[in-house]
């Protein structure tokens, strides 16, 4: 089953004198649990192409199908209530409230969207930061922690609302690669769960552990590599590894 589909979505930047075409008729579909990840060179269009695929900006042409609604027939307030209930975020900088604790900045969207009682919502986090290795660090300001700690906040507060589909730009860009690993292995488990996850990311080793990698060139999907679900065996992992690492050589990356 579907869960996104894309169909010949454009994005032009720029006003009448001079325009550019920044994604050009891209065509990506989606299925329900799958885990995908972006690849390309910088300036290709991949936070691009997650931002008008999820509505957080207004596609030039084209169409896009998430859960079967037309985002570019929705209202501002229509995207914003499927942002709210459907879609999980990750970036790589870390919008946190600072004058809350860990805790509050996770559940406050939980809060706000009002689908479940508070006490639910507090259960639900503790579970999401017993999973991530973060539950010690509850009621902790958010400057008390470290950056890869951050990022596990960042994906608890992704997930709180229990989303159908979770993006994520670069969500470990600013992590180690031991950190980047064990935050890959954590979004791992929440796919095995049913989550369907896309990635934007640079590394190879993130886009090892996903099962499809997209690789953006000038606007355009040019190329996509499928690995299959990652079954988390070393030896499995390397061969992923060399497996994606020779398949973007020949792509140029
Ligand atoms: N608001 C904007 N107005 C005009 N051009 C833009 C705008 N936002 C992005 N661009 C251009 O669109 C192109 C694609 O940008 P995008 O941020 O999607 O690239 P990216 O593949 O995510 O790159 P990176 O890997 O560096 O994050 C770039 O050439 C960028 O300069
Ligand atoms: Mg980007």
């Amino acid at each position: 089953m579907k869960i996104l589909e894309a169909k010949g979505l454009t994005k032009i930047y720029g006003g009448k004198k001079q325009s550019v075409a920044i994604l050009k008729d891209i065509n990506l579909a989606i299925s329900q649990g799958e885990f995908i990840s972006i690849m390309g060179p910088s300036g290709s269009g991949k936070s691009t192409l997650l931002y008008n695929i999820s509505g957080m900006d207004r596609m030039s042409s084209g169409s896009v199908l998430l859960n079967g609604k037309e985002l570019s027939s929705l209202t501002e307030k229509e995207l914003a209530h499927l942002r709210l209930y459907y879609m999980g975020f990750i970036f790589q900088q870390i919008h946190l409230l600072k004058n809350l604790s860990i805790f509050d900045n996770i559940v406050l969207s939980a809060y706000l969207a009002k689908k479940d009682k508070k006490e639910a919502i507090d259960k639900r986090a503790k579970e999401l930061m017993k999973k991530t290795g973060i539950i010690h660090l509850k009621n902790n300001d958010i400057m008390e922690v470290s950056g890869g700690q951050l990022q596990r906040v960042a994906i608890c507060r992704a997930l709180i609302n229990e989303p159908e589909i979770l993006f994520g730009d670069e969500p470990t860009g600013a992590l180690n690669s031991t950190s980047a690993s064990e935050v890959l292995d954590i979004l791992a488990d929440f796919n095995d769960q049913g989550t369907t996850i896309m990635l934007v990311t640079h590394d190879v080793k993130v886009a090892a552990k996903t099962e499809r990698v997209i690789y953006m060139l000038d606007g355009d999907i040019v190329g996509e590599k499928h690995l299959g679900k990652y079954q988390r065996q070393e030896q499995e992992l390397r061969a992923r590894e060399n497996n994606l690492s020779r398949w973007l050589m020949g792509m140029g990356f």
